[in-house]
């Protein structure tokens, strides 16, 4: 998908195969210019009953009359004021009603009055252009045949909007990657490919990485990953991958993603109905990768850490046992009362291992628990931090990209469910709050700096006639890590 920008202005007289205009609810006019024509149409819709500009309402006619256009798309956009929901929801009406038409060049305009448009209309066509076809061959029919999208905006602030885009496709990019590579079957999506990837993306935009192996990780002491990684004949993986932005001295921000490639549930074995979708269990680790990808394009002033430990979670001869015990990197032992459980049994010896970097923050990010999915369903990510200011950190960035977490409680209430009686903790605790005992058993091994968790369980794909990866949380992790470049304002628009 080709995007640019250019003035709004003479829309009458403006060729396209679909001008795009989006109507906020009680305005009587678009208060375009040069906009006569389009204000007709639309409050002859009014009066016909077929267009109220509720969010996410359309109304496509062809040939409109007074325009140059071959098609006017009009988009409600419910009530003022505008936010970054309503922008999304009719961003992607707008392409849903664009569906299999064959409208190639498309216009947008964004008015002075809906900047959250902007961003949301980028993002959207962004995710409709988004094809799999990694192991199959394409639809015949494809949904999307519009190849370039061109946003109209206020005149007087090119440079602002075109700064906006860079960003907005650098984010873009991230998703692509992180829906791409979580898509892929377990099969293709190995340990080992992962680490592939993540050199790949390190040649192409010069970055620092380290891929350690079965040798190397048991050197570290990582004996939580080792366990999950034992039953299963693919090695293992931990990924370093570092970007610089920032002076050498200046602490780096981290990002560990869980890297579970195929998720059986081990000894502890899952049921089979859906067990597909444990694929997906590396979404973390897609979405770090993907956040590199961003950054390294847009080179904020940041340092930056990525750790991701892959592996694949499998029963067999070899694999672990419920009632093991194993002894962490950080000296901790745990008791593996389920195998199940093996996320935070490979995020607690990444999160002892991001320790040495004196981070600034740690953020992890895993399809930690499907108790986060009975709690918060497809809406929100789960957020754990006990860090008032990190957490309102990530909920604003969530909020500002419309990739929104909610925040979950900690507590030693919640912690005391992990006591053993033959290790130090427990993998588990009762089925009362289980996203929250997750996130409990993590804390243990982030004592050393400031530390947030996402519980993306719900969010990182869909299930269903349209399953696939979403590239959640990509957007809020590159927006959060923008917001962190010393002396960065908090952006003007939503
Ligand atoms: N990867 C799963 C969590 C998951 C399940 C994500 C369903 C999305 C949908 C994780 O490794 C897991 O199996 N967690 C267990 C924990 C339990 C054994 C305490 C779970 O949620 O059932
Ligand atoms: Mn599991
Ligand atoms: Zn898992």
């Amino acid at each position: 998908m080709e995007f640019s920008i250019a003035p709004l202005k003479a829309l009458s007289s403006l060729r396209s195969d679909c001008l795009v205009v989006f109507v906020q609810q009680s305005a009587e006019a678009s208060g375009l210019l040069d906009a006569e024509a389009i204000d007709a149409i639309a409050a002859q819709a009014r009066q016909d009953g077929d267009f109220h500009a509720a969010a996410g309402s359309t109304y496509l006619c062809n040939r409109p009359q007074g325009l140059a256009a071959r098609r006017l798309l009009l988009v409600g956009l419910g009530p003022a004021p505008l936010d970054a929901r309503n922008a999304r929801k009719a961003a992607e009406a707008a392409c849903v009603a664009l569906k299999g038409r064959s409208a190639a060049r498309v216009h947008v305009t964004c008015s002075e009055a809906q900047q959250p448009l902007f961003e949301a209309t980028v993002r959207a066509f962004g995710d409709f252009a988004y094809v799999y076809t990694a192991t199959r061959k394409p639809d015949a029919e494809p949904a999307c045949l519009v190849s370039a999208v061109q946003l109209l905006v206020p005149a007087r602030q090119q440079a602002a909007y075109r700064v906006r885009l860079q960003r907005a496709q650098a984010i873009q990019a991230g998703v692509d990657l992180c829906r791409e590579l979580a898509n892929l079957p377990g099969n293709h999506c190995t340990p080992t490919h992962l680490g592939k990837v993540a050199q790949d993306l390190a040649k192409r935009h010069k970055l620092k990485v380290e891929v350690l192996g079965p040798a190397q990780i048991e050197r570290e002491r990582m004996g939580a990953l080792m366990a999950v990684a034992q039953g299963s004949h693919e090695p293992a993986r931990f990924i370093v991958l570092r970007y610089q932005g920032a002076p050498k001295g200046e602490a780096p921000h981290v990002l560990v993603g869980k890297g579970v490639t195929f998720d059986s549930g081990g000894i502890s074995l899952k049921p089979g109905a859906e067990m597909d979708e444990m694929k997906f269990d590396m979404s973390g680790a897609a979405s770090v990768l993907g956040a590199f990808e961003a950054v390294a394009r847009l080179q904020p002033r940041i340092n930056l850490v990525g750790l991701i430990p892959a592996t694949e979670n499998l029963p067999g001869g070899r694999a672990v046992k419920p009632g093991d015990v194993v002894t962490t990197r950080s000296g901790q032992t745990v008791e593996i009362l389920n195998t199940d459980a093996e996320g935070r049994l490979i995020l607690c010896d990444a999160l002892d291992y991001a320790g040495q970097f004196k981070p600034a923050s740690v953020v992890d990010i895993a399809t930690l628990t499907g108790a986060c999915v009975i709690a918060l369903g497809h809406v929100h990510s789960g957020l754990f931090s006990p860090d008032d200011a990190l957490a309102e950190a990530l909920l604003e960035a969530g909020r500002q990209t419309h990739d929104t977490c909610w925040r979950m409680p900690l507590g030693e209430e919640y912690a005391e469910g992990l006591r053993s009686r033959f290790a130090d903790v427990a993998n588990i605790a009762g089925r009362p709050a289980g996203s929250v005992t997750a996130a409990c058993f993590l804390q243990r091994f982030a004592q050393a700096y400031r530390w947030a968790h996402l519980d993306i369980a719900g969010t990182a794909w869909r299930s269903g006639a349209h399953k696939g990866a979403t590239g959640r949380p990509v957007a809020l992790l590159v927006q959060y890590l923008l917001a962190q470049q010393a002396g960065a304002a908090a952006p003007s628009h939503a």
